[in-house]
């Protein structure tokens, strides 16, 4: 079973290391090498703690309390949600976003923003996120990666 609780500071590598693993095995079939190497070298751990320390940070964990994804909102920004390579498709990039949006709510959060890489941008809309514009973001070494704004009124 999949349980979706606030991230624990311990958890912070863990974060990372998901993080990396997912880009690099599942995002990679939209991006360059050199586009993910960008990506992944601009990440700090203290930003992650931060984020955390903040209560900004969730992850969906097994039973064995495992971490098997991650997402995060800051406000109503959603970003940063990542599923295991090996257990795409079973539902815990939904039940992620799902928690994020009803906790977003129930602090008066009307409306859901998000950049999405290509990757995932037909989860969102799965998810009744309408796109806003195609973007560029520009991230380090010269490297830039296209992206898509999707809002999402919350009901
Ligand atoms: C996007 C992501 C988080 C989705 O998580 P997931 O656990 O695999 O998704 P779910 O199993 O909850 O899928 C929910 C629904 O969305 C659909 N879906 C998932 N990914 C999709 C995609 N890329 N394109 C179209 N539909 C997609 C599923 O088919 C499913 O539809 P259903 O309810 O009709 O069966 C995951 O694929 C991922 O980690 N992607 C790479 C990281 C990434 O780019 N994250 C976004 C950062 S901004």
């Amino acid at each position: 079973m999949i349980t979706v609780r606030k991230a624990k500071m311990e958890e912070a590598q863990k974060i990372m290391d998901l993080h990396c693993d997912t880009v690099q095995r599942v995002n990679s079939r939209d991006y360059t090498e050199e586009q993910i190497k960008a990506w992944l070298g601009v990440r700090k751990i203290e930003i992650t703690q931060g984020m955390i320390r903040d209560g900004q940070f969730y992850v969906a964990v097994d039973d064995t309390d495992r971490v098997l994804g991650i997402g995060s909102i800051k406000g109503n920004v959603l970003f940063g949600l990542y599923v295991s390579a090996d257990h795409q498709g079973e539902g815990i990039g939904t039940a992620l976003l799902d928690q994020m949006e009803k906790d977003a709510a129930r602090v008066g959060i009307t409306q859901i923003e998000t950049e999405s890489t290509l990757t995932a941008e037909g989860f969102y809309k799965r998810h009744r996120y309408g796109e806003v514009e195609r973007k560029t973001v520009t991230i380090a070494r010269g490297q830039s990666l296209k992206v898509v704004f999707l809002k999402k009124v919350l009901l």
